[in-house]
């Protein structure tokens, strides 16, 4: 049985061992550093960082750190980043599980635009779209644009110039972008 929960700073080393595993060679040290950064990460409003259980053993993570724009203070982001589960408990629907949680919580939360930066064919079934996130630049050059998505889960401001977002600082180094 697959069990979601929130992330403490005792799931440390588990979080680093799911990216070190999950990620390529050359992906692994830096996304697992970003993802161990972001579970005592402090902000307002709070980065949420949540693991997943299979029959007691923690098996995924996914991080929601929050973005802001400068020119509406009212309205809320987060970007998901990073999100790994182990190889072998892939393809049971925990990616989704955890995707679906944060996105539960963020919008209880009033959230406004939840964005992401990875692969549209996988995002996309969750309603992650280019389109929308087009009117955000992201703090740094994407090495690959088309992995730039976003989705609104409350209705908002929105503004009609593209606007820039400012990430949290464990996300500030552009070889994550
Ligand atoms: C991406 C990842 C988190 C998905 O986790 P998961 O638990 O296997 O996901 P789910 O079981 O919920 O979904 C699996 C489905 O997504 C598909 N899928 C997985 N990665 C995909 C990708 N990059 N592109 C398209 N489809 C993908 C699988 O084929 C599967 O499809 P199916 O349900 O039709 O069989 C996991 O494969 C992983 O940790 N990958 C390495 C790290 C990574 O790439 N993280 C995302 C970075 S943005």
């Amino acid at each position: 049985m697959t069990r979601v929960r929130v992330a403490t700073s005792l799931d440390r080393e588990d979080v680093r061992e799911i990216h070190l595993c999950a990620f390529p060679e050359g992906e692994k040290q830096i996304v697992s550093t970003l993802a161990v950064n972001l579970l005592s990460e402090e902000t307002t409003p709070k980065t949420i960082s949540l693991i997943a259980e299979a029959d007691g053993v923690v098996v995924g993570h996914i991080a929601f750190s929050p973005v802001t724009i400068n020119s509406n203070k009212s309205w809320k982001g987060y970007i998901l980043a990073p999100l790994g589960v182990k190889p072998e408990y892939q393809k049971r629907q925990i990616g989704s599980k955890l995707i679906e949680s944060g996105i539960e919580r963020l919008s209880r939360m009033g959230v406004n635009v939840l964005f992401v930066y990875g692969d549209p064919k996988y995002y996309g079934k969750f309603g992650f779209n280019a389109d929308l996130a087009s009117k955000y630049s992201p703090p740094y050059e994407l090495q690959y644009p088309f992995g730039w998505q976003a989705i609104i889960l409350n209705e908002g401001v929105f503004t009609e110039s593209t606007v820039i977002i400012t990430c949290v600082d464990p996300l500030k180094d552009a070889a994550l972008w």
